[in-house]
């Protein structure tokens, strides 16, 4: 998720520029950029930090003038938030200059390629690639250019690109990420989403994927990627800025909930090599770093701990090592049993939380090796950390964390295969066929959301609720407490997750005739157990809400109501379980008129103890 404008018209682009990127801020916001043609040049202004630092740097420097322009908010995947990072991004011969959002996902085969050839690179990030190609492929034509370069391209990506030699055009293109282009009197507009244009239009174009477009001041084409035109219908948005910054959802957590097949995509995508296997290049532990752990700590807060725990299961099924899970607001005060053969691995999605941040020093202070899973990238657990993997899942506004916690279970799967590799546990044919099947998550992911009405009418059921109970056996469990931590925190209804073997020795106590309890039913090897549990609770006057994979009959035996999820492969079954269970929890918060994306004494970033 990053933020891209772009206008051709008669009016003066930079203030234009800098008014639409300040609209796009809560899509990137650590560092920013606009390229006006001014002059027969393109010139490119770009700062780290929020659009304010790039308003101020302009102010102070030189104010670009044109009528033709580009601009770009980062949400950093590829290198550091930096000036040199930021958007646009010129090619070699400043002929060119490109905004990006996606990940281009071979982007370092073609970097290699294009070192080979002798360009040269300013920046980490993935984007330069594209610019650097357009110099290679230009052949005299803008559109032809632009469309050889997509033709090199494989993952996600929105463009925007300006050229030099064409001070009346600007063309963009996309494939899996959003694009539009805008119509107003005074000239047509590109934006990744319509926030950044609403003040001047409501007429816009909506691209599909493998489109793109040759922006004039008066005129728009659109073409297919092999060059020929297509028709395309204008259409006119009646939203208002804050319908519109959420994409049209009501709030923050449904849009992201909706966004994880793009979140889980791009976290997975680019680590897996053509010929199927597991590649974390950004990290640096080789095979027999990972054979001398004798322990894997995982510590965390809140949702990330939670993924600590279906983590250990994972870990601990493929690779055969053992892990231990700890709350990292214990882990630092419990005199941990770490040292050199342990790699502690620290998940955070802000990599600024307190209590991860002082587990994460005191782990180092006590010489384990240490690994962290973090969204935010240049976070001060990310730079702290002697590797870290990045979760792409974009910035996450909404209190409530749901498309970070899928991507970091996501990023955990592959370590866990990684491991796994490496101590010999699992096959290559085997790795393979787990990557195969994580590959059509993001499907299955798409698959639960045709559920949505059903979901929303069964939280309704939920709204005069004075509590709640989550059973589950194993990675059922871990993925229960989740699931309770999505409904209380946004809801207010108290729940609890409990494993399904733990409720004979004292809570079946708390079962009453109307209790409502979910049984999360995914894990195969252990769903009769969790049945007998859900029938114990029945018999004493619980309402069961069953969640079970496809083809369970069993499961519907004996519940009031059943949600089926796809099936997959136990150890990656939580990525599906946990979508119904954000949903059931949103509705629920809906339904009794909750602050959802805010919750009542929440914070997004805890960054104190
Ligand atoms: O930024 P972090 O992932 O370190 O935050 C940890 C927890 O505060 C966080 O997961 C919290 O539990 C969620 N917002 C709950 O949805």
């Amino acid at each position: 998720m990053c933020g891209i404008i772009g206008y051709n018209g008669t009016a003066d682009a930079t203030p234009l520029l800098l008014d639409g990127l300040q609209k796009l801020e809560y899509r990137g916001y650590d560092s920013a950029g606009i390229a006006v043609y001014d002059n027969d040049e393109i010139d490119v202004v770009k700062s780290r930090g929020k659009i304010e630092d790039l308003r101020q740097k302009i102010a102070k420097g030189h104010v670009p003038h044109g009528t033709l322009g580009i601009g770009h908010t980062r949400w950093a995947t590829h290198g550091q938030p930096s000036d040199d990072n930021a958007h646009p991004h010129y090619s070699a011969s400043r002929k060119f200059a490109v905004v990006h959002n996606g990940i281009i996902e071979n982007f370092a085969e073609r970097k290699e390629e294009l070192l080979k050839k002798g360009y040269v690179f300013h920046s980490e990030t993935d984007t330069e690639v594209v610019a650097m190609l357009l110099d290679e492929n230009d052949c005299g034509d803008f559109l032809r250019t632009v469309l050889k370069t997509l033709s090199q391209l494989t993952g996600s990506f929105a463009l925007g690109v300006l050229c030099q030699d064409e001070p009346e055009t600007m063309i963009c293109a996309k494939r899996s990420c959003p694009l539009l282009v805008a119509v107003s009197d005074e000239g047509n507009y590109i934006a990744s989403d319509i926030t950044a244009v609403l003040a001047h239009t409501r007429h816009m174009y909506k691209m599909e994927d493998d489109e793109v477009a040759v922006v004039g001041k008066d005129s728009i084409a659109f073409y297919n990627t092999d060059g020929e035109p297509i028709g395309k219908q204008l259409e006119t948005v009646t939203w208002d800025v804050s319908a519109a910054e959420k994409g049209g959802y009501p709030h923050f957590m449904i849009k992201e909930i909706m966004e994880q097949p793009e979140a889980v995509r791009n976290t997975f995508s680019p680590r897996i090599t053509e010929d199927g296997t597991v590649k974390l290049d950004d990290i640096d532990l080789t095979d027999d770093m990972i054979r001398g752990f004798h322990k894997i700590n995982i510590v965390g807060c809140g949702s990330a701990y939670h993924v600590g725990l279906v983590a250990r299961y994972v870990i601990e099924q493929l690779a055969r090592i053992p892990v231990e899970v700890d709350l990292a607001s214990e882990f630092r005060y419990r005199y941990p049993l770490v040292d050199e053969h342990t790699l502690t691995i620290v998940i955070s999605q802000s990599g600024e939380t307190a209590d991860s941040l002082e587990a994460l020093r005191e782990a180092k202070r006590l010489g384990s090796r240490t690994l962290s899973v973090v969204n935010v990238v240049g976070s001060s657990i990310a730079t702290e950390s002697d590797d870290v993997l990045y979760t792409w899942a974009g910035p996450e506004i909404s209190v409530a964390t749901t498309k970070a916690y899928s991507t970091q279970l996501i990023v955990m799967d592959l370590l866990a295969i990684r491991f796994a590799l490496a101590t010999g546990a699992l096959s290559p044919s085997a790795a393979a066929e787990i990557l195969a099947e994580m590959e059509k998550l993001p499907g299955k992911i798409e698959k639960i959301f045709e559920q949505t009405d059903k979901i929303e009418r069964i939280a309704e059921s939920f709204t005069f609720l004075h509590h709640a109970y989550f059973i589950g056996r194993n990675i059922d469990y871990a993925v229960g407490l989740e699931a309770s931590l999505k409904l209380k925190e946004v809801s207010y209804i108290h729940s609890e997750a409990y494993a399904g073997g733990e409720l004979k020795h004292g809570t079946i106590s708390l079962i009453e005739p109307g209790t409502q309890v979910v049984a999360l039913c995914g894990c195969e090897r252990l769903v009769d157990k969790t049945v007998s549990n859900a029938k114990e609770l029945m018999a004493r006057g619980a309402h069961v809400l069953g969640i079970a994979v496809e083809g369970n009959t069993d499961v519907q035996n004996i519940a009031d109501k059943v949600i089926y999820i796809p099936e997959t492969l136990p150890v990656l079954q939580p990525s599906l379980e946990i979508v119904p269970m954000q949903l059931l929890g949103y509705y629920t918060a809906v339904a009794r008129k909750c602050d959802v994306d805010q919750p009542r004494n929440l914070a997004k970033s805890v960054t104190v103890e």
